[in-house]
């Protein structure tokens, strides 16, 4: 079959010019997504780190060590998030603009926002050990900075839009799982706004 090449390349050059500015979608309301509402506290963090596992919180949140095919989570600092004290090198200035970066390791990225380091997640109090389910949830539904009402926005790449329509169940399985994980106590550095790169 012959591809109207044409065509579809104007479309997509067309796409690309149209302004930048559209208008975000507003997040659907978790509520009436169908889901598993676990008994006890056992299956719903067996179910948690069910979640934790295919969703990938481990490809930012856990500091890797490497193997021969890569990097990998460290079992020792499971989702203990960016280390304290890890030296990267110095960011490129062609990625304030036009890219992004991880660094090795997927704990740290830089873009147009600056650096994020991925959060600790773990029980320790460095952690989220002293959060509540009602702030873990805020995080994650609404991208509220330790789940506090009126705290900044979460930076990328934390994907939590992909959270927004996440149903309480869910949540409180991740939350239960989180809750029950090995503490790591690790400071993550504040995030390095753009202009102090
Ligand atoms: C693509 C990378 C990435 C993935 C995948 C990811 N996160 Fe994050 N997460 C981050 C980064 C980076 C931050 C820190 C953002 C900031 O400082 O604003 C963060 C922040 C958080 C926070 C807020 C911590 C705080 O102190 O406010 C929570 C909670 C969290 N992540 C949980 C999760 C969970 C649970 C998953 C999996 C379901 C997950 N994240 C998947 C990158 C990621």
């Amino acid at each position: 079959m012959r591809i109207p090449f044409i065509p579809v390349l104007a479309a997509l050059l067309a796409a690309c010019n149209a302004p930048v500015h559209t208008p975000e979608p507003t997040p659907a309301t978790p509520a009436s997504l169908p889901t598993v509402q676990e008994e006890t506290l056992e299956a719903r963090q067996e179910r948690g780190r069910y979640l934790v596992e295919i969703m990938g919180c481990n490809d930012c949140h856990s500091p890797k060590l490497m193997g021969s095919n890569g990097p990998y989570p460290d079992p020792e600092r499971l989702l203990s998030g960016h280390p304290a004290g890890q030296v990267l090198p110095a960011v490129p200035k062609a990625v304030l603009k036009d890219w992004a970066l991880f660094a090795m390791g997927n704990t740290a990225a830089v873009g147009p926002w600056g650096i994020s380091y991925a959060a600790n997640i773990t029980s320790d109090a460095t952690g989220i050990g002293a959060w509540s389910e009602e702030q873990f949830a805020r995080a994650m539904r609404e991208g509220k900075w330790k789940g506090l009402e009126g705290s900044r926005p979460l930076l990328p790449p934390m994907p939590w839009p992909n959270f927004a329509r996440m149903p309480d169940a869910d949540i409180s399985a991740i939350y239960a799982y989180l809750m029950s994980t090995a503490p790591v106590e690790n400071v993550v550095p504040a995030p390095v706004p753009p202009n102090e790169l």
